[in-house]
């Protein structure tokens, strides 16, 4: 008999079953034969925000929460940040193999080919107040791309879908940086072919009267890994949206949107520019206390700490955190950086966050390079969505070629009323 599975006795009936136990888990499916009769539907396994249940089988991004490990397709993450860029990442994380010289020549040249967005998207932006959330604009002219694009729908087709991937990766920093200068009241910088994908990304940002803009080296370089350290991260919240939309076979714009949606939550990509919003309402270090005793009493969160699945440094933290200090010897020394460092000082000393396992996360130093580069904070998410964009369609790819997949659709533990009549309106006896 093979050891790799798990014997249960349903006490109920006193019937014991075998389920065989693959790669560390059990399928859900193989409850429902514990039945109490034969038109009994069967067990279930009851696991609200699925925190111990894998929806997948993916081979892109590792992720060890005790230990801090992050690796896209192998490759561990401290190394991509030193060593690569992000579209030579976006291009491993989309195709499993780190690109040659020639295959990433030309992924550069196509994505160069998709950087200017039709005009009438930019018309949809110049339509937003100039105080909308950039998330807001963003997820409505990724979403309307979709009508531009009719073809996607075609999400069979490999070559028509590659050709959205890459128009979509080539697409966001566009929209993104199209958003920035509406909300500032400025006109729109278009893309320079001459520039890199964070330096364009620069341009179209900052270029006022110059020529030919030229972005600071450090802060370009800066952005590339951020953007590397952003592009991915498995099954969470925004993947499962992107995942769950794609399912039903939507186009990989809408299911872009909705990802980009879950993303703007503050208990996801949102979360650097809560950060940030924490830091200034602390203001200054002798707030701390109790600001952390507000905390522990209830009163709100530490934004920037904790996560789902790191259960020690999130190992992204660690490289932001170091990523900050080279960029304030260029942009000048945030002023908030003191208060975050007394506040993770004071925080990882404390008995609450230690027995909780919270840690500091991506986002508790991410906040304060964007702010410290001219970044408004509404925007931090915006610098989120451009990365994740790879992630959520390498992810998409993976769910439709995926045979064991067919539309996400979780099942419920009715707790409601049985079945009763209708009762009219003149008899009822309200609450
Ligand atoms: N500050 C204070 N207490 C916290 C925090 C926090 N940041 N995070 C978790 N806790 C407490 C929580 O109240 C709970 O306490 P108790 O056991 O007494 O009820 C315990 O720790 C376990 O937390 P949980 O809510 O069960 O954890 P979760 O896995 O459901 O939530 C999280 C993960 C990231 C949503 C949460 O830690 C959080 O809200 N953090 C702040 C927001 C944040 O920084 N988000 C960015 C996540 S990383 C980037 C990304 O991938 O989006």
């Amino acid at each position: 008999m093979s050891t790799d599975t798990l014997t249960v006795t349903d006490n109920r009936t006193g019937k014991k079953y075998e389920v065989p136990i693959v790669d560390g888990a059990i399928r859900a499916s193989d409850l429902r034969q514990f039945k109490l009769d034969p038109a009994d539907y069967g067990l279930m396994s009851y696991d609200p925000a699925f925190t111990n249940t894998a929806s997948t089988k993916s081979s892109i991004t590792y992720l060890d929460g005790d230990e801090g490990i992050l690796l896209y397709r192998g490759y561990p993450i401290e190394q991509l940040a030193e060593k690569s860029t992000h579209l030579e990442t976006a291009y491993l994380i989309l195709n499993g193999e780190l690109p040659t010289a020639p295959q990433l020549a030309k992924l550069e040249a196509e994505i160069k080919k998709h950087w200017f967005i039709h005009e009438n998207i930019k018309h949809l932006i110049d339509a937003f107040r100039h105080d909308a959330h950039p998330m807001g604009m963003f997820i409505s002219a990724v979403g309307a791309s979709s009508s531009f694009h009719p073809e996607s729908a075609n999400i069979f087709d490999p070559a028509i879908r590659n050709e959205q991937i890459v128009r979509l990766i080539s697409e966001v920093p566009t929209i993104a940086a199209f958003s920035y200068r509406h909300i500032r009241g400025l006109p729109v910088v278009y893309p320079d072919d001459d520039l890199s994908y964070t330096g364009n990304f620069l341009s179209m940002m900052f270029k006022r009267t110059e020529h030919h803009y030229k972005p600071n080296p450090v802060l370009e370089r800066a952005l590339d890994i951020l953007f590397i350290l952003h592009a991915d991260h498995e099954q969470n919240c925004s993947t499962n949206t992107m995942r769950a939309i794609g399912s039903a076979h939507a186009d990989p714009y809408v299911a872009l949107a909705g990802a980009a949606a879950a993303l703007y939550g503050p208990l996801h990509g949102g979360a650097n520019e809560a950060v940030v919003r924490m830091l200034s309402k602390i203001a200054t270090t002798k707030n701390i206390p109790e600001f952390i005793a507000s905390v522990k009493r209830g009163e709100g969160k530490l934004m920037g700490f904790g996560h789902r699945v790191y259960k020690n440094f999130d190992p992204r933290g660690k490289i932001v955190k170091q990523l900050a200090y080279e960029v304030f010897e260029v942009t000048g020394r945030n002023p908030l950086l003191d208060v975050a460092l007394e506040l993770e000082r004071i925080a990882l000393e404390d008995d609450y966050f230690i027995t909780r396992k919270l840690y500091p996360n991506v986002d508790f130093y991410s906040g304060l390079i964007y702010q410290a580069m001219g970044l408004p904070t509404p925007f931090f998410p915006v610098l989120f969505a451009i990365p994740r964009t790879v992630g959520w369609l390498a992810q998409w790819v993976e769910l439709l070629e995926d045979p064991e997949q067919k539309i996400a659709r979780p099942r419920q533990v009715y707790t409601g009323e049985p079945s009763r009549d209708y009762v009219s309106i003149d008899a009822r006896r309200g609450q």
